[in-house]
Parts: structure tokens; C-alpha cells; sequence
């Protein structure tokens, strides 16, 4: 979430790489620069400091400059994948790793905020048609990230596709959920990640603002938080290649 969640991953990552023995890390990227999108000069930013993959949200779009890297298959970066056809990018992306090709996806769930009437696909069958589609595909996971605002619709994506990919990871409320667990069919599952940016702050807009707004109704312009203490919101899953399974899943919530 904006200059302070670049910052905040920058500075935490290599630790946490280290520490919990990371091989390829994704990251939400709908709301890195100034909270809206992500521009290119900010995606290289963040290829340097190790993010491996880049999922989107209903923000994605909002940055035009980055669409050619959206529509090109072997950049690291995806939309929503149940946007309406003609929507710029691509919805899904292989990457290729020294252990093999992950398939990464973003589902953007029905209910979200203000984007709730623009027209999207139903993600649960959006999701069976990709699973399908790419089937024959050599791949040792499948990482869906689902984009949601409803709680139900959250935990009911896990367990649609428990023990057919490797991981459903929820995101989009910025405030990280406590019920990442292994699914019975062996997927990783959490409700929501969290986010990586200002800690005193509401989703890491400036409070004042957002109290006005929810006190007397106030419209005004978001404003990024840009000092204090910053959070780092993640998981660390354990993914065991031969199954395309996951073994573990570990809630990383760190204050720096
Ligand atoms: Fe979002």
C-alpha cells in the first residue's frame, strides 16, 4: 500500500526470505503506487527487491502504462481473470521456476466495495474453465488469490477447490484474517493476507480522513499515511511440488 508498503518490503523481505526459507515470492500489487494500481517504474522496484509474481485486484487497471505488461505472458503480472473478455491483460500466468512452472490466478470476488455493479464473471466458474483449460499443462502448483470483500464468498473459494490447487489466498481488506490452515484435501487457505504499509492508519489512508468520512459523511480525497510504524502482512506455505499440494501454512505478521 503506497510509498510505505514498497518500504516496508524492501526492508523486511530479505529477513523473512531467509528466515522461513522462501523460494519464489507473489505479492498483491493493486495498490502499490499511491494506493491506486501500480506503475512500471514501481513493479521493476519491487522485481528488484525479489517479488517473483505480481496478482491484481480492482485496482489493477487503473494504471494504463502497465497494460503491455499485463497482456505479455512472461511478465510476471496479472488482472482479475474474471474480468469481461475484452478487458485489457491476462487473468492468469505461468512462472517459470527452477523447480518448475507455477500457474498464478486472480479471481476478483462478486462483492467488491464500489466495484460491485461492474460486470464480471462468476469466479467459481471462471476457475473450473482455467483449471480445465490448463490441465495438460506441466505445472508443479496452482496459486489462486481471490480478491473479495465477502467473508462467505472467502472461505467457500477454499474449500471449492480443496485438493485441486496448491493454495486460495483472500485479500483486499488490508487486515490480515487468523484462519490460514491447511484444508482438509491438502490446499493452503486464508480469508485475507493483510497488507504491507502503514500500521496507524485505516488501510493505510491518513485516519483523520477516513473519521471524517465515516463521522459526518465528509467526501474527500484518500491520503496515503506516510510515517510511523509499518506492517508486514504475509504467509509462508510449504508447497510439496510432486502433489502440487500444501504441507504448511504460516501467518507472517510482523511490526517494523
Ligand atoms: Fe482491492
Amino acid at each position: 500500500m503506497g510509498g510505505l508498503g514498497i518500504k516496508t518490503v524492501e526492508n523486511a523481505l530479505k529477513d523473512i526470505k531467509k528466515k522461513y526459507q522462501i523460494d519464489i515470492v507473489t505479492a498483491q500489487a493493486e495498490n502499490v503506487s499511491e494506493g491506486k494500481g501500480i506503475s512500471y517504474s514501481d513493479y521493476i522496484k519491487l522485481k528488484n527487491i525479489g517479488i517473483d509474481f505480481f496478482t491484481g485486484g480492482n485496482w489493477t487497471l487503473y494504471n494504463q502504462e502497465i497494460f503491455n505488461i499485463l497482456n505479455n505472458p512472461n511478465e510476471p503480472i496479472i488482472r482479475p481473470a474474471n474480468y469481461p473478455k475484452d478487458t485489457p491483460g491476462l487473468g492468469y500466468k505461468y512462472l517459470k521456476t527452477e523447480l518448475g512452472n507455477i500457474l498464478f490466478v486472480t479471481l476478483l470476488g462478486q462483492i467488491v466495495g464500489r466495484d460491485s455493479d461492474k460486470p464480471i464473471d462468476n469466479p467459481l466458474k471462471t476457475i473450473d474453465h482455467i483449471i480445465e483449460s490448463e490441465k495438460n499443462n506441466n505445472k508443479i502448483a496452482t496459486i489462486v488469490n481471490f480478491h473479495g470483500d465477502y467473508s462467505s464468498e472467502k472461505v467457500v473459494i477454499g474449500h471449492y477447490l480443496d485438493g485441486k490447487v496448491a493454495a486460495v489466498i483472500g485479500d483486499h481488506w488490508h487486515v490480515p484474517t487468523a484462519d490460514g490452515r491447511i484444508l482438509p484435501k491438502g490446499t493452503a487457505h486464508i480469508s485475507d493476507v493483510g497488507m504491507c504499509g502503514a500500521l496507524n492508519s485505516s488501510l493505510g489512508i491518513k485516519l483523520p480522513i477516513i473519521i471524517n468520512r465515516w463521522r459526518d459523511g465528509n467526501k474527500s480525497r484518500n491520503e496515503l499515511e506516510t510515517v510511523g510504524p509499518c506492517q508486514f502482512n504475509a504467509v509462508s506455505i510449504n508447497i510439496d511440488e510432486k502433489t502440487g499440494l500444501a504441507k504448511d501454512i504460516k501467518q507472517i505478521n510482523v511490526v517494523i
